[in-house]
């Protein structure tokens, strides 16, 4: 490699975009989804056990291998560990970035949809039957959610191509404070709802009557699609840290701030499902058959609606295009490709199989494997299998592999401000409890 490689230029642009890419659909439309499928409160503590206890050192793990190689996924495993297997990791990122962004375009689609449909004010349409009604018959007609797709897939293109800094650090800078402050509007909303306390008592209660392998395999599955981390997403990210980027400080922000959007977004949902007498166990509709209707209720319902899936669309964007850069730097490091052309590759894999993830709520929705529809299996199999694998060998391979000082000059800082006994933690934490845990809920949850 010549050129010399690309860096986030300010702090603030490394925490917008590590919070960009793990702040997203994940938070606002997947975490409501399955806390309301698995029973609320006990999904929400077992997620918080795996965001901060497995989760926060996990990712550590990633940015020392990329900040420390300044490579791509598998050319990080490559000079760390050359002529060993270990770089299977790079394959299983991969194929999981690759089946992530295939659905979560789909879903991403569905805000475009929400875009135009909130400043139309949604047909005149204002009960709660009929929103959901709305929703059902766009999600399950053919057209208009393939073309949602292509099109959120196609802006991407556009923004990927353009390259590093300029494309995505600018976005996220404005972006991720602008979403905060309007969570925040919509909780005290959701907060002077009817219901509010059965909402709450709903999701912060927790029933441990109700754990099951399952609950457990799904919360370990939200927090590290959350977190993005798995996949090499942060590794690649962590490569244009620069040295005086405080990994660990980094990665504790970016875990509160994404566990936060996600608890508002509960927040929003739930008192509003209870208030409207509806199922919480909706799956993947839930959030886009709900906050419509929350909206309806507001004054200047169309302005905040417009407003809200505007930005939720652009939360989207920030974490598909830092999964995509995950391939984008492996095409472009390992064999020489233009930017422009490992983004057009990328982009029409994901146009190929998001278009079948879009038609499995429609004429595809009779294609199942395993019970599961394309968009529920993708969704599935990434976030459920290869992301905590993932995690469990990048975790071992820190943990026992990696030389000691490596991971001590990554993690301690000149300010001192990472004490010895906080790398001792994270160490531990690699090494016994990570794969400890992330194998047993595998294998307890799979079986
Ligand atoms: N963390 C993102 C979200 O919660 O929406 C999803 C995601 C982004 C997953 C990037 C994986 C990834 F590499």
């Amino acid at each position: 490699m010549t050129e010399k490689r690309a860096q986030f230029a300010t702090r603030l642009g490394v925490i917008a975009t590590t919070v960009g890419s793990a702040v997203g659909l994940g938070n606002i439309w997947r975490f409501p989804f399955e806390a309301g499928v698995h029973g609320g409160g006990a999904f929400l503590l077992i997620d918080l056990f795996f965001i901060f206890i497995i989760g926060v050192p996990v990712v550590c793990a990633e940015f020392i291998i990329g900040r420390h190689t300044g490579l791509n996924i598998r050319g990080a495993f490559r000079k760390l560990a050359p002529g060993k297997s270990w770089g299977i990791v790079g394959y299983l990122g991969l194929l999981a970035s690759m089946l992530i962004l295939s659905f979560y375009s789909v879903v991403a689609g569905w805000t475009l949809e929400y875009i135009i449909q909130s400043m139309s004010g949604f047909g005149g349409i204002t009960s709660v039957a009929g929103l959901h009604g709305q929703f059902d018959s766009f999600a399950t007609s053919d057209i208009r959610p393939v073309i949602w797709t292509l099109a959120f897939l196609t802006i991407n293109y556009f923004i990927l191509a353009r390259g590093v800094q300029k494309g995505i650090e600018k976005m996220s800078n404005i972006m991720m404070p602008m979403l905060f402050v309007i969570l925040i509007v919509f909780c005290i909303n959701s907060l002077r709802m009817d219901a509010a306390t059965e909402g709450l008592s709903f999701l912060f209660k927790p029933d441990f009557s109700q754990v099951t392998p399952s609950i457990m395999l799904g919360a370990m599955g939200q927090a590290f699609f959350s977190l993005s981390l798995g996949l090499g997403c942060l590794i690649t990210y962590s490569s244009y840290f620069k040295k005086e980027t405080l990994l660990l400080r980094t990665a504790g922000i970016m875990a509160s701030l994404d566990t936060l959007v996600a608890i508002l977004a509960g927040i929003i949902i739930f008192p509003a499902v209870f208030s409207f007498g509806l199922e919480p166990a909706a799956g993947p509709k839930l959030v886009f058959e709900i906050l419509p209707s929350i909206f309806m209720q507001m004054p200047g319902a169309m302005l905040w609606s417009t407003l809200f899936f505007i930005l939720l669309f652009l939360a989207s964007l920030s974490s598909t295009i830092s999964m995509s850069e995950i391939t984008i730097a492996y095409m472009t490091d390992e064999f020489g490709f233009s930017r422009r052309k490992a983004t057009a590759i990328n982009i029409s894999v994901a146009m190929l199989f998001g278009t079948l993830c879009a038609l499995s709520f429609g004429s595809l929705s009779e294609w199942t494997i395993c019970g599961m529809t394309i968009f529920n299996l993708f969704d599935y199999v990434s976030s459920n299998i290869l992301l905590p694998v993932g995690g469990m060998i990048i975790s071992i391979f820190v943990g026992w592999v990696l030389d000691r000082n490596v991971v001590r000059e990554e993690l301690i800082t000149p300010d001192s401000s990472v004490r010895p006994w906080m790398v001792t933690a994270v160490i531990t934490c690699l090494r016994y409890i990570a794969p400890l845990c992330i194998g047993l809920v595998f294998i307890y949850g799979l079986i």
